[in-house]
């Protein structure tokens, strides 16, 4: 196998996360379950630690120096995560526990106080439940349409059924940047454009999407966009919604509680400006700050060379597989990430997880949380490696090579 030949530096860059050195089965650890979560470089980590053990108070209730200090570091990151997406403004940005739940204020706030039974959500059969399930609520709660559209046996989307399933009494278009299972990458400023002409607002989940491609919520002028903190190479307990400002100062807040509110008497209780008014209760705020520091982290690198590495590996691995007839990827659409999945002949995705696994190879098996995409495959399951850029081509090896042993053993 070819040695990789883009510019990246991927020896370098694994230095900075200390969990790649390790040892699993006395085996070297190959983690390729990064769209499950990916590892922390150390910097993250260091700096959580630091602001916990030197700056660390609640903030935006304090007037003391400290809660000051954090009050900064936490309206510092949502400056951060402003740059990141190119967002107009930081008050675009809400702080949330993860994708799941910018998902679901959108569903609570933006949709559901207006929604009327028969008024439809247009989906695509590749989401994450993560955006289904918030949807599905409305449907049980409030009489909402689930519309789908379907994709391709490659895994392709779309546009002209997309542009079918949009119709008068759609509210909201909620689609991936990037699905989890079969790597399948929409283009979001086309998609945005034509749900614009209908005058459907757009949701992109980019859980996935933001950590392989570049963002840029403005250029797509798109309504909402989700990512979680994990899969950035950040902490747990951390996600961001952006959304249009517009947007943001007609919803209703979404959970009550301390520091999302202007007034509250015995009688009546007025609300904070976004987005403060989604933020009840005390934040996350080391994990804030934690992924402020994953996103800086993110600015320093080459995150083209970044990208371009990790469709090498991707590739090569495509290509490693073609030679076992044994093996069927799901996800060949032509513009996709490096997320290759796979049903073996004969094998459950979970005994050839394990066996991988005892090769030090880390990999995910099972639906992903994509039972309607699993459905549309006619299958229950499949086996999923998803690289990130610390990964290399000797890990693709050592993934081809695991998979190979799987067959002798399982097959
Ligand atoms: N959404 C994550 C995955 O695809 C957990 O594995």
């Amino acid at each position: 196998m070819s040695k990789c030949q883009t510019k990246f530096e991927v020896d370098r860059i694994r230095q900075d996360f200390p969990i790649l050195a390790r040892e699993v089965y006395g085996k070297p650890l190959v983690y390729l379950d990064n769209a499950a979560s990916a590892q922390k470089p150390l910097v993250v980590l260091e700096r959580m630690t630091s602001f916990a053990s030197r700056e660390y108070a609640n903030v935006h209730r304090g007037v003391h120096f400290l809660s000051a200090l954090a009050t900064d570091a936490y309206e510092g990151a949502r400056a951060r995560v402003r740059t990141f997406l190119n967002a107009g403004d930081s008050a675009e940005i809400v702080f949330t526990k993860g994708g799941t739940e910018a998902i679901n204020l959108v569903a609570a706030s933006f949709i559901a106080p207006s929604l009327k039974p028969g008024d439809e959500i247009v989906l695509t059969v590749m989401e994450h439940h993560s955006n289904i399930v918030p949807w599905h609520l409305l449907r049980e709660r409030h009489g909402a349409m689930l519309k789908w559209v379907d994709v391709g046996d490659d895994g392709s989307l779309d546009l002209d059924a997309l542009d079918a399933a949009i119709g008068p009494r759609t509210r909201l278009l909620a689609i991936t940047q990037m699905s989890n299972v079969l790597g399948t990458i929409t283009p979001l400023e086309e998609i945005v454009k034509r749900a614009h002409a209908k005058g459907v607002p757009v949701l992109a989940d980019g859980c996935q999407g933001a950590v392989h491609e570049r963002v840029d919520v403005q250029a797509w002028d798109i309504d909402f966009y989700v990512i979680t903190g994990h899969k950035l190479y950040g902490p747990t307990g951390i996600g961001a919604l952006y959304a249009k400002a517009a947007h943001l100062e007609r919803m209703r807040p979404y959970q009550g509680g301390g520091e999302m509110i202007r007034e509250v008497t015995r009688d009546k209780v007025t609300y904070a400006d976004p987005p403060a008014r989604f933020e009840a209760g005390t934040p996350p705020i080391i994990e804030a700050v934690g992924l402020a520091r994953a996103l800086e982290y993110l600015s320093t690198l080459d995150l083209k060379a970044a990208h371009e590495h990790e469709r090498a590996l991707y590739t090569q691995a495509r290509e490693a597989v073609r030679e076992f007839n044994w093996l069927r990827v799901i996800g060949d659409a032509p513009q996709k990430g490096a997320i290759l999945s796979f049903e073996c002949d004969g094998m459950h995705a979970h005994d050839v997880a394990t066996i991988l696994d005892r090769q030090g190879v880390a990999v995910r098996a099972g639906h992903h949380c994509a039972q309607v995409l699993m459905d549309r495959f006619g299958t229950v399951s499949t086996t999923r490696a998803s690289f990130a850029f610390y990964n290399t081509m000797a890990d693709v090896e050592a993934l081809v090579g695991a998979l190979a042993k799987a067959r002798e053993v399982l097959g």
